[in-house]
């Protein structure tokens, strides 16, 4: 065989790889929200395959990753397609390159040109209608030809004018910009997530892009979110500078950057750029890059677009901090569910001035890929997460490694072996009554706030209660005495009181946050609400076969499943024995279920503008307990629209099209009596 053709294999097979994890990467980027790679990787990987693709055109596919840009679409919003494409910018990494841009642009005009350079914001981007001065619709990119409509949510930023300032702008005009939560806000974020044990978001573009596509614009409103706008199209711009529309533009009321220089040098260009991937350490949100735009409209007009992004502008990536340090060994780490995370501890190395002794190493394939071995020297970078991060190996710095990195079969707590649920990356360990870090993790989730919400409980607390033997499971707590509590160290007599009568309060609570509370996995608090209205009691619901539980809306077969699993647990029936026996409600209290009518059932209802006498939360949950759905975007399917004052003329627009019935706040108050 000529080593030509074993070449070529090569290349052939090396496409079909790429191609399946570069679809999987986009999944987990664009459907998932949750990455395993960061942007510059992925950029390489999807350089790499359309480079092999040109070479091979053979290997044709319509739907190889190269095809598109991604897909953030969200099936609860309505989609919209956008009336200019949005494009996303071609990737540059070394001065060399941009230095080739530079040349490129100077080769096609051969006229004078000027480069606008801007910082490349690390958030999500947004494209923005106005009319008549005023916020019609805020799409999101979406697969670049069309997008969520995210409107409403969009309206809570307060950086984004509603209604523009002074004269002078187009009847009609888009423009984009990129949302972002500021760093300030995402630590602060986390920190509540963390208090309250929700998955921390890993960085704050994905906090950024995971809020916009929430469907309760309260929330939204309440993640404080800031937006800057960059790029400013229609028809009738003020002018041929970009520089200088944008300048306008934020005459009319918009977030503009000040950070924008133009530039008529290559030399000005490299000094913004150098310049900026230092200073953009101080700046209040994330910057990844910098952007260089040709300034001149018609100079972009003249220099026109590839398939996918513009000749007239590129995105020059800021390199993510990198330190190369030696693996010394790697641990697990065991959380509430069960999930196993790998960790690589460090020979101690400064990096992005803070010393970094730890990373993470996300899960087996990880590990695997990476090919990990003890004693490798390890390239450790902090992008915008917050745990470091094992990117490569040095191998020309590898000699006499030890052994191969393998991961775990057994959990490093209880010695139970470990398995892998489908779809999922990540390994469980299986003995979810008895391994110390679940049980604890499951009494901590127990007596939290939106559950049995018992004060005086902290998690060191149980810690100590479980190491003195006195809780095993969160049924103990109900025979947990005064005075054993009192004798133990840290503890008096009045924190003893106190938790006791804290267990005590406990026993009143709902039906709904008890099923919340036992932690069943998949069953957060809106899955425990509907199934508790279902069901009425833990009895019918543990008799429930799959049929029963999938005959309940939105119960899918993952949590029919799960539920069933739960059930099948000898141990966790005789926990909820002993529940009850402790007086934990385990029903609907008949208190509760007089408030319920039906008289909603069936319908999908939008709520919309501001009402008289109850808060729209108060209606989502009057709707809810009547039978009803609260949605947040109109639809075909949506049976009426609960509009108060102000209602958002995208919507009422919406409405009329789809000639959906508008209820006033007494029709529907009217309507429930
Ligand atoms: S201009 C046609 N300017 O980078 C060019 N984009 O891959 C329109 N971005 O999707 C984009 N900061 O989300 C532009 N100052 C900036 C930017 C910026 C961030 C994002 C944007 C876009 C992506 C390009």
């Amino acid at each position: 065989m000529s080593s030509l053709y074993l070449i070529y294999m090569n290349e052939v097979e090396r496409i079909y790889q790429l191609r399946e994890e570069l679809h999987q990467h986009n999944h987990r980027y664009y459907v998932l929200n949750a990455p395993e790679i960061d942007d510059q990787t992925f950029d390489f990987l999807m350089r790499e395959l359309q480079d092999l693709e040109a070479k091979h055109p053979e290997c044709y596919d319509e739907n190889s990753p190269t095809m598109r840009v991604g897909s953030d679409l969200n099936k609860n919003f309505v989609q919209v397609v956008h009336k200019y494409p949005m494009l996303s910018l071609a990737n540059t990494y070394s001065e060399a390159e941009v230095a080739e841009f530079y040349d490129r642009v100077k080769k096609s005009l051969n006229e004078n040109f000027e480069i606008c350079c801007e910082m490349k914001f690390d958030g999500t981007s947004i494209s923005l209608t106005y009319e008549e001065g005023k916020l019609v619709r805020a799409v999101t990119r979406g697969d670049g030809t069309q997008g969520d409509d995210v409107t409403d949510n969009v309206k809570t930023i307060r950086s984004i004018p509603l209604v523009l300032h002074g004269k002078g702008f187009p009847k009609e005009f888009e423009i984009r910009g990129e949302i972002l939560m500021p760093w300030l806000v995402f630590e602060q974020l986390n920190k509540e997530r963390e208090e309250r044990e929700e998955p921390l978001f890993a960085n704050p573009r994905n906090a950024a892009s995971g809020t916009l596509k929430l469907q309760n614009s309260s929330i939204v409103a309440s993640r404080k979110l800031d937006a800057y706008l960059y790029y400013l199209l229609g028809e009738n711009l003020p002018g041929d500078g970009h520089y200088e529309n944008m300048q306008t533009a934020s005459g009319w009321g918009f977030k503009v950057s000040d950070i924008m220089r133009k530039c008529s040098t290559l030399e000005e260009v490299l000094e913004f750029i150098r310049y900026w991937d230092v200073e953009r350490k101080n700046l209040p949100v994330a910057t990844d890059g910098v952007v260089l735009k040709v300034n001149s409209a018609r100079q972009q007009r003249n220099l026109g677009y590839t398939a996918k992004s513009p000749r007239w502008a590129i995105a020059y990536k800021f390199q993510a901090e990198r330190a190369c340090t030696r693996l010394n060994k790697v641990t697990y780490q065991v959380g509430r569910t069960g999930a196993i995370t790998p960790v690589a501890n460090l020979d101690p190395v400064q990096l992005a001035g803070t010393v970094v002794k730890r990373a993470s190493l996300h899960n087996a394939d990880i590990i695997e890929g990476l090919d990990l071995h003890i004693g490798d020297m390890v390239y450790v970078e902090k992008g915008g997460e917050i745990i470091p991060k094992i990117v490569g190996v040095d191998m020309d710095a590898r000699f006499m490694v030890g052994d191969k990195v393998r991961f775990i079969d057994k959990c490093p707590e209880c010695g139970s072996p470990l398995t892998r649920y489908e779809g999922e990356a990540a390994h469980y360990c299986t003995n979810d009554t008895a391994c110390p870090p679940q049980i604890k993790g499951k009494i901590e989730h127990f007596v939290s706030r939106k559950a049995m919400n018992i004060d005086g409980l902290g998690s060191e607390t149980i810690d100590q209660f479980y190491q003195e033997g006195m809780i095993h499971t969160i049924a103990d707590l109900y025979s947990l005495k005064a005075p054993d509590i009192a004798r133990l160290e840290r503890m008096g007599k009045k924190s003893a009181l106190n938790i006791m009568e804290g267990i005590r309060v406990s026993k009143e609570v709902p039906f709904e946050r008890v099923l919340f509370a036992l932690g069943i996995r998949f069953v957060g608090e809106t899955t425990a609400k509907t199934l508790a209205k279902a069901f009425r009691s833990i009895d019918a619901l543990a008799k429930a076969s799959l049929d029963d539980l999938m005959q309940v809306d939105e119960i899918g077969t993952r949590i029919a499943q799960s539920i069933l699993l739960y059930f099948s647990n000898e141990k966790n029936r005789e926990q909820i024995e002993r529940l009850r026996e402790a007086g934990v409600q385990l029903e609907m209290e008949e208190l509760d279920m007089s408030e319920y009518t039906d008289k909603l059932v069936g319908k999908s209802i939008v709520i919309s503008g501001v009402f008289a006498h109850h808060s729209r939360d108060e209606y989502k949950e009057i709707i809810e307990k009547n039978g009803g759905k609260n949605v947040g975007s109109i639809s075909k399917k949506t049976s009426f629209i609960l509009a108060g004052d102000n209602m958002g003329p995208a919507k009422l627009e919406k409405a009329n099209k789809l000639g959906i019935q508008i209820m006033t706040e007494d029709e529907f108050l009217k309507l429930l009596e």
